[in-house]
């Protein structure tokens, strides 16, 4: 099944939070309009709102107030895509040239700070100040989680637990805080949004994981993104970790720099796959994952929560 046929339920919300995403990017600037219009239309998997409006699932849903906050959460993975592509210097985002690229990293810079505080004034909606804190701390693990990515470059002696730690701080706790956040601003019990975090933070790890797993099997035409890069940009990925146990091929693996033929780093991808690392990687985001549907089976059963298993499902398995 489509990843959008499984909240097929939710079409008519999608839709006016496709609308509200182009009216909230409106800018005084034209060039910030452009810049941060390009990448909203460029596409994406729209997975965080989703995650926010399944959670308000579990509490009184109203599209008016919920709407927001699935705009904010988009809006803040967006930021942090166009600030991303600066640090990893990336060309291709959502199947279109990256605003680095189609402008430049200063444009970047400030498409990504203006799309961040369009973010910060949905967020005014609300009043509760939990959900503030929520979000300002995961705004901060997120930048600590890249800047962390950074300083492990080509750092070919980090551990499995220094890769959990970073992927966690990047990628897991936003995904966490969407799953709770939308179930916070539906009123939902303490006992139950809290679950829905750790649902969230669950999958966001499978997630990040299998992006990894992504970047060595799958091609740049099926991602819309750069693959094969991490290797070679020095981001230690759990394919690279699990590779790395292995003494031949780690004595390959620590000659890898920014600068190698493209040859010689195919020759190490290739020996990589042929390690036993990738079925490795997929054990441990399925161990991700099947943590995530074990809570899952805690929540009240409804329509969110079959959504919420089925897309857990798709994370494992996505190809793009
Ligand atoms: C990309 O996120 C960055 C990661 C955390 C892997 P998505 O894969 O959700 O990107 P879009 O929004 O669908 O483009
Ligand atoms: C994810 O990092 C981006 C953020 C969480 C900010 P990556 O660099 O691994 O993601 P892609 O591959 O560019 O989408
Ligand atoms: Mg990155
Ligand atoms: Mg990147």
């Amino acid at each position: 099944m489509k990843l959008k046929m499984m909240y097929s339920f939710l079409n008519s919300d999608i839709n006016i939070i496709e609308k509200k995403l182009e009216e909230t990017i409106q800018a005084e600037s034209r060039l910030l309009k452009q810049a941060s219009m390009h990448t909203l239309q460029a596409g994406g998997k729209r997975i965080r709102p989703v995650f926010v409006l399944l959670g308000g699932k579990f509490g009184h849903y109203d599209i008016n107030v919920m709407k927001n906050v699935a705009v904010a959460l988009e809006l803040i993975h967006m930021a942090s895509l166009v600030h991303d592509d600066v640090i990893d210097d990336a060309d291709l985002r959502r199947g279109q040239p990256t605003v680095k690229a189609k402008w430049d990293n200063k444009i970047a810079m400030y498409t990504g700070d203006f799309v961040f505080a369009l973010a910060l004034e949905l967020m005014t909606i609300i009043e509760r100040t939990e959900a503030h804190k929520i979000l300002a701390d995961t705004i901060f693990e997120v930048t600590v989680g890249e800047i962390q990515q950074i300083k492990d470059k080509y750092r070919f002696n980090q551990n499995l637990r220094d890769y959990l730690r970073r992927i966690k701080r990047k990628t897991a706790l936003l995904i966490a805080a969407s799953c709770q956040l939308g179930a916070i601003v539906a009123d939902v019990e303490e006992t139950i949004h809290k679950k829905l975090y750790r649902f969230g933070y669950y999958v966001g790890m499978s997630f990040q994981i299998t992006d990894d797993i992504l970047d060595f099997v799958a091609t740049e035409e099926e991602l819309g993104k750069p693959a094969g890069s991490d290797l070679l940009h020095g981001n230690i990925t759990a394919p690279a970790l699990f590779a790395l146990e292995d003494a031949t091929i780690r004595s390959e693996i620590e000659n890898v720099h920014e600068k190698m033929e493209s040859a010689d780093i195919q020759r190490i991808i290739t020996l990589i796959k042929q390690s036993g690392a990738i079925e490795k990687s997929v054990q441990l985001s399925d161990h991700y994952l099947s943590k995530a549907l074990e809570i899952l089976e805690e929540l009240p059963a409804n329509k969110a929560k079959k959504t919420l298993r089925d897309i857990a499902k798709f994370i494992g398995r996505r190809k793009y």
